[in-house]
């Protein structure tokens, strides 16, 4: 997570619109964990969420939220027949969506969110998404302990970063624990039991595990580290 209250202030110095892209971390701030890794978030001029991530709703839900909503109105959609809305997206004290977007006419997208939210209680996702993190951690405590790994992270969220340690620190030692690291991704996304990604930290391949499914539980967390256990020992640790 990027130090928000640091980027803040920068953003204020300079006179910058400060943007946090939580399309994946933001609704961890329903969790104690997930507010203090986040802290700062509330300085944002405007924040991406994604409630089909971390709040396990369907597709399509995207969204972009603003301090200031006079930021979304769009002067693009004029003409006669729009002569009844504001410029700055209201309808007789309602925001009118059609002008605050690029969609005139739109679905109740918004249902979609509301809805689970209303039905199951903000509380049921905030224990899953603890869940969620007491799964990262336990797999970060896994994944440390395997022989050939390096878990340089401990996970902020529910991502957890590994990949092969090299023999030595010389550029061909990581040269080959990077390749063997890709390997072990291969071998690993085989299995078709776990899907795993990958990113570059440093100049080095590194693996990514993501626990973001409603349906991921400890049972199938296990079975993924044993998976990743199989994998790293196929690879020979290098
Ligand atoms: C931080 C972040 N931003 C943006 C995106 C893109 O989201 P989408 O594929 O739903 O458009 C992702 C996807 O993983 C993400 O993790």
């Amino acid at each position: 997570v990027d130090r928000f209250p640091e980027l803040a202030d920068l953003a204020a110095r300079e006179n910058l619109w400060f943007h946090v892209d939580a399309a994946y971390g933001g609704f961890f701030l329903l969790t104690e964990r997930g507010r203090a890794r986040l802290a700062g978030i509330e300085r944002a001029d405007s924040v991406t969420l994604d409630p089909h991530k971390s709040l396990f709703l369907p597709y399509g839900v995207g969204a972009l939220v603003v301090r200031d909503p006079r930021t979304l109105a769009t002067s693009d959609a004029s003409g006669r027949y729009l002569q009844d809305t504001d410029d700055l997206g209201s309808y007789a004290g309602l925001p009118d969506y059609g002008r605050l977007g690029p969609e005139l006419t739109r679905e109740a997208r918004g249902l979609r969110v509301w809805l689970p939210l209303h039905l199951h209680g903000v509380a049921a996702f905030r224990d899953a998404l603890d869940e969620k993190l007491d799964l990262a951690e336990e797999a970060h405590r896994v994944l440390r302990s395997m022989p050939g790994l390096e878990v340089p992270w401990h996970p902020e969220l529910t991502i957890v970063g590994f990949r092969v340690r090299p023999h030595d620190s010389s550029p061909e030692a990581r040269h080959r624990a990077d390749e063997a690291s890709r390997r072990m991704l291969e071998e690993i996304n085989a299995s078709t039991r776990a899907f795993l990604s990958s990113t570059e930290i440093d100049d080095r391949f590194t693996i990514r595990l993501t626990i973001l499914s409603h349906r991921t539980h400890a049972d199938r967390v296990t079975e993924a580290l044993e998976i990743i256990a199989a994998a790293a020992a196929a690879v020979g640790g290098r």
